[in-house]
């Protein structure tokens, strides 16, 4: 028993596919360094490995990459490991972090030879900033504006092959002419349960703490097939065994831990839940308003939208229609409640469309 700080007790919620402040430390110690360390996405592994094999075997830095996907998927987890397997320094900066073109010229001209040039977010870089990036992932060039005002002179200068690498949550708000420049587009997707009982496995070890399988297992069924969150759920069972149990990860660990928490089997929480009862019962199933929804459960509006209804819809628990949420039959089931009979199957006010 470590009796160490709960790194990410500050987290708002325990199955947010996002990171908070305080859990980028706990989040570093579990990261996979090298790319066979990398558990899943096998497609997008395959692609990397022959883009980085050959940009090895040729002595060049490989194209510009990037790798869009949800959040909490790996997407900085293999930037490092790109540059880890390319054996060079990375540099890490991110879209909102660029405030004004000159930030961005600032670190590309003091770029090294094949460096790798992380930019997270990317999709958030300011237009100027943008700009000034296309020209210098295309020609390796970047022009550096001395003075100011009308006495203002720009002076070209060459820069040494680097290899961008960008990260986005939303590949569709990229603007084209950005998206052409990358030579390798990496999709992630959400994780298969045996990827993420892998996942919780490898973590485990790393925090040396004994998980057996049936814990691992329950784990990763709850996880919302996001790395991220089952390692965040693996460290609440592992505060549940050192300060209640038995310092073990066992099932009854697992169980009793993600029941204080509250996430059910299916990796819902208490929000989740409110939205499905609120919607099978209070609503007869809907259709009802996503702000008329979000008020009956004492939530924003966003929160509902961005937190709460993509697992809800990816599960197939609710339904977006023109006329605004309804329940799947699913939901009745998963809170216990019998679906009403409804035109195959669905929901009674769904038949009217
Ligand atoms: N394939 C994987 N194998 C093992 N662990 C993983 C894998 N992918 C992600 N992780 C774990 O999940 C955590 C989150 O991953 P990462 O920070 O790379 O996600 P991200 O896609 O960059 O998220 P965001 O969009 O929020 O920036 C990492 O700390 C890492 O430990
Ligand atoms: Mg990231």
């Amino acid at each position: 028993m470590t009796g160490e700080p709960t790194a990410d007790a500050e987290s708002p919620s325990v199955t947010s596919p996002e990171a908070v402040p305080p859990e980028r430390t706990a989040e570093a110690a579990l990261r996979p360094r090298r790319l066979d360390e990398f558990v899943g996405q096998q497609v997008v592994r395959d692609q990397l490995s022959l883009v980085l094999d050959a940009a090895s075997a040729r002595g060049r830095a490989p194209e510009h990459m990037l790798l869009s996907g949800p959040p909490g998927l790996g997407k900085t987890t293999l930037a490092m490991i790109i540059a880890a397997e390319l054996s060079v320094p990375l540099r890490i900066t991110s879209g909102p972090a660029i405030q004004h073109a000159g930030d961005l010229a600032a670190i590309l001209s003091s770029l090294d030879e094949g460096e790798v040039l992380f930019i997270d977010e990317i999709h958030r870089l300011a237009r100027p900033a943008e700009e000034m990036l296309y020209i210098a992932m295309e020609d390796f060039r970047v022009d550096v504006v001395v003075g100011k005002g009308v006495g203002a002179t720009s002076i070209p200068l060459d820069l040494p092959p680097f290899t961008a690498v960008g990260a986005t949550t939303r590949a569709g708000l990229l603007p084209a002419p950005l998206r052409d420049r990358f030579g390798f587009i990496g999709h992630l997707d959400f994780y298969g349960a045996q990827e993420l009982r892998e996942v919780v496995h490898r973590s485990a070890a790393r925090l040396e703490v004994e998980l057996d399988e049936p814990a691992a297992v329950e784990i990763s069924t709850r996880s919302r097939g996001t790395p991220r969150i089952a390692n965040r759920l693996l460290r609440r069972v592992r505060d549940w065994a050192q300060v209640r149990g038995s310092g073990r990860l066992d099932l009854a660990a697992a169980k009793e831990a993600l029941r204080v928490y509250e996430v059910d089997e299916r990796g819902l929480d208490r929000l989740d839940r409110a939205v499905l009862s609120a919607l099978c019962g209070r609503f007869s199933g809907g259709p009802v308003g996503l702000s008329t929804l979000a008020v009956a459960v004492g939530e924003e509006t966003e929160t509902v939208e961005t937190m709460v209804e993509p697992y809800l819809v990816r599960e197939g628990f609710l339904l977006r229609t023109p006329r605004g949420r309804a329940a799947a039959p699913a939901a009745w089931t998963h809170l216990g409640l019998e679906p009403p009979e409804g035109p195959e199957g669905t929901a009674p006010m769904l038949g009217r469309f």
